[in-house]
């Protein structure tokens, strides 16, 4: 199993869009993949057609046993979508109140980690989305990764975020025996504009080592796939957005050859 997360302390930079997208490129492929919503907003559960807001059990439990998980507990929170290879494991919009627990004590920091390990050979991947607050769900979303995404818009404002979120993961990394691979994504991507031609440029020189091949472009297609609940792939497999994707996979793909950090050695 192999555990990707996509992060940053931005709203609304094409996190949930990620994750959906990902899942379905390596659904399509034939692996079975599990989609993890631990924002608090649930954007990835209702994008599936679940209601955060009325859900009996979701991600939430996961946390109620003082950073302890009964190993039953994961594989009876999963819940169907509309592609058959993949499953999710909801938000709930309890799961704000997750955010006042402190990180530091009984191990709450590696619940998600934990919970994931009780899934292991059910799942050739796992992608789980995170809420833009750095909290006790992002620590834990960051703890159980191999790989992060970051994706960033490309515009000026979010280049600020993003320094923001390097200097989060720099923190995180010198307390992690082994080191975070992350990535960064440029989304919203509109070569007719200058600030997000000029943004990219800035993004590039600022961190040539860390941000991916791939650009995603803007694309309408997105949202029209949101609206019915089905991944991106599936609606148009041939859309700017979905091809843009398409080339990040195969260069996350490359990635996946070199060693990563290994989750399993922490636990
Ligand atoms: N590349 C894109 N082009 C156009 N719209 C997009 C793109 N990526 C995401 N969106 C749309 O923008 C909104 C926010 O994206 P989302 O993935 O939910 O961001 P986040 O999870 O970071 O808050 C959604 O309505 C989504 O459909
Ligand atoms: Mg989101």
């Amino acid at each position: 199993m192999r555990i990707w997360a996509v992060a940053n302390q931005k709203g609304g930079v094409g996190k949930t869009t990620s994750v959906v997208t990902l899942a379905g490129l390596l659904a399509d492929q034939g692996f079975d993949v599990l989609v993890l919503d631990l924002d608090p907003h649930g954007s990835l559960t209702s994008y599936f057609r679940y209601d955060p807001d009325s859900l009996q059990h979701s991600a939430y439990d996961l946390f109620q046993n003082d950073g302890k998980v009964d190993a039953e507990l994961p594989g009876q929170l999963l819940l169907s979508t509309s592609h058959d290879r993949i499953s999710l494991i909801p938000a709930s919009t309890a799961m704000a109140t997750l955010e006042r627990k402190s990180v530091g004590s009984d191990g709450m920091g590696l619940v998600i980690a934990r919970s994931l390990a009780c899934l292991w050979d059910q799942f050739d991947y796992v992608i789980i989305d995170s809420p833009p607050v750095l909290g006790v769900l992002m620590v834990n979303a960051l703890a159980a990764c191999e790989r992060l995404l970051v994706p960033v818009q490309t515009e000026f404002l979010a280049i600020k975020g993003l320094e923001r979120m390097v200097r989060t993961l720099t923190m995180i990394n010198r307390a992690r025996k082994n080191k975070l691979e992350y990535y960064i994504l440029p989304t919203f991507f509109d070569r007719r504009t200058q600030a997000s031609v000029q943004s990219l440029r800035v993004i590039r020189q600022t961190y040539p080592e860390q941000v991916a091949q791939a650009v995603i472009p803007v694309d309408t297609k997105f949202r029209n796939a949101s609206t019915q609940g089905i991944v991106p792939t599936a609606l148009d497999p041939s859309t700017h957005g979905v091809r843009g994707y398409n080339m990040l996979m195969r260069w996350l793909m490359e990635k996946e050859k070199q060693p990563a950090a290994d989750t399993a050695q922490r636990l």
